[in-house]
């Protein structure tokens, strides 16, 4: 009889405990690879002194649950922490947590006259963090939403674009908001999810035509006109115009006069002369560059004039050139010999006049002074 009263009493005792355990969250979750905390209290009758504290892992073995002390698990080695007290705080923290940290936590504590252990448990789940973007392809100007999505829910999480904080998880997309994203739990910005990347296309911008010649100019030399232009993605086409003037009517007349990125003009024609510009084409849209002037035009010995006028204001770029240096050279210096000569020639002649007018006026004055 009295042995089942102290039973019973023991009996009692046990089931007391239950309210000598509270756990603040019975049901939390964290992200794999951040830190959590259990809050926990503890009560016992007064006069009491705690000896030991222990908490301990539901594992399933052998078809029965069990509870192991967590000090015994290798896995957790390092990763738990005791943050309560010998009074009534039985807090435990886990760090670095897991995927295999899902599971029961069960706590108990030895009096110098009882133990007890916890009959209700804290139950964590260990999550990961997945980002979505709607959608993962995008034009400038549409509208994105990042997503941090997980199994369950989390007070918090904030956003990083390759490296650098996102204010909003939603916004209407241009070209320097592609990169890669991802979330992060808030105050463990090192807790990250996998970078997604988001790609935002956009039609060519900045079209330009760069102009090229060889530094020695001559008839055969080709001037190459290329295109050049940023775009998302890259620009796949491009068309070749080129506007002229047609001076009866004083109208313009443009003619499509080339494709490919590089426009070759294979030598220096006059007729070459014209406005070009050019237009690029990718899968979201199509620019035009601004219009080049190109002008050729031959000059006397045969020298060439190639002049490049960009934005109908910019100062004509010019450029002479024909032959070598020396062959130029060797032109003036064949313009200086005639010159020479001619001069000579002139020089020679005046004097001959002279002279023979002299030589006449003198016969006149001889003829003169004879008949005198
Ligand atoms: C979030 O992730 C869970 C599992 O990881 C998945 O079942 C669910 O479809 C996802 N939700 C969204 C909106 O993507
Ligand atoms: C276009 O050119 C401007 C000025 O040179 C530059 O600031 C801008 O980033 C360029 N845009 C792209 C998409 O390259
Ligand atoms: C022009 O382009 C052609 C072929 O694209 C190349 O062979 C030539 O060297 C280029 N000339 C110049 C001056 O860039
Ligand atoms: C023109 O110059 C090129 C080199 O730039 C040379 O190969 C070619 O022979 C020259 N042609 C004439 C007609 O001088
Ligand atoms: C320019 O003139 C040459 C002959 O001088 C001719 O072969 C060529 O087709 C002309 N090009 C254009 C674009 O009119
Ligand atoms: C580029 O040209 C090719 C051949 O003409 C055509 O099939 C393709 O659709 C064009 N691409 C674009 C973006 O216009
Ligand atoms: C680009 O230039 C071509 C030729 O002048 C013209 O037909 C076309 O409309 C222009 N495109 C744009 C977007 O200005
Ligand atoms: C064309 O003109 C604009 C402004 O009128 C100027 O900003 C730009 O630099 C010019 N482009 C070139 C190639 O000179």
């Amino acid at each position: 009889m009295i042995a089942f009263l102290v039973l019973s009493f023991l009996g009692a005792g046990t089931v007391g405990a239950d309210r000598a355990v509270t756990f603040e969250n019975p049901n939390p979750c964290a992200v794999e690879g951040s830190s959590v905390e259990f809050r926990c209290l503890y009560n016992y009758q007064n006069g009491q002194t705690v000896r030991k504290t222990e908490w301990y892992k539901g594992e399933f073995k052998n078809d029965v649950w069990i509870r192991v002390k967590l000090s015994d698990l290798a896995s957790y080695r390092n990763r738990f922490e005791f943050i309560g007290d010998q009074q009534h705080d039985c807090s435990l923290a886990l760090h670095d947590l897991q995927h295999s940290d899902t599971g029961y936590y069960y706590f108990r504590f030895d009096t110098d006259r009882f133990g007890w252990r916890s009959k209700t448990s804290v139950y964590l789940s260990v999550t990961e963090l997945h980002v979505r973007l709607y959608p993962d392809t995008v034009r400038a100007g549409d509208s994105v939403s990042l997503q941090c999505n997980t199994s369950c829910h989390l007070s918090s999480t904030v956003w990083f674009k390759d490296g650098h904080p996102v204010s909003k998880p939603e916004f209407q997309a241009q070209a320097e908001d592609a990169g890669n994203y991802f979330c992060a739990v808030e105050g463990q910005e090192s807790v990250q999810s996998e970078p997604v990347a988001l790609d935002v296309q956009y039609p060519p911008l900045n079209v330009s035509v760069k102009v090229t010649y060889p530094d020695n100019l001559n008839e055969s030399s080709s001037v190459n006109l290329t295109c050049s232009s940023s775009a998302n993605p890259a620009a796949q086409n491009y068309t070749w115009f080129r506007r002229t003037a047609s001076p009866s009517s004083g109208s313009s007349s443009i003619f499509q006069v080339g494709s490919g990125q590089v426009l070759s003009l294979p030598s220096m024609e006059v007729n070459h002369t014209g406005l070009y510009l050019c237009q690029a084409r990718n899968t979201v849209g199509e620019t035009n560059s601004t219009e080049v002037l190109l002008t050729i035009s031959a000059k006397n010995y045969g020298l060439f004039h190639l002049g490049v006028t960009r934005n109908h204001t910019e100062i004509t770029k010019e450029l002479w050139s024909s032959f070598s240096l020396s062959q130029v050279i060797l032109l003036i210096g064949v313009k200086v010999v005639i010159l020479l000569l001619l001069t000579l020639v002139i020089i020679w002649a005046g004097r001959h006049i002279r002279i023979k007018n002299e030589e006449e006026n003198d016969h006149d004055y001889e003829n003169e002074s004879t008949g005198v």
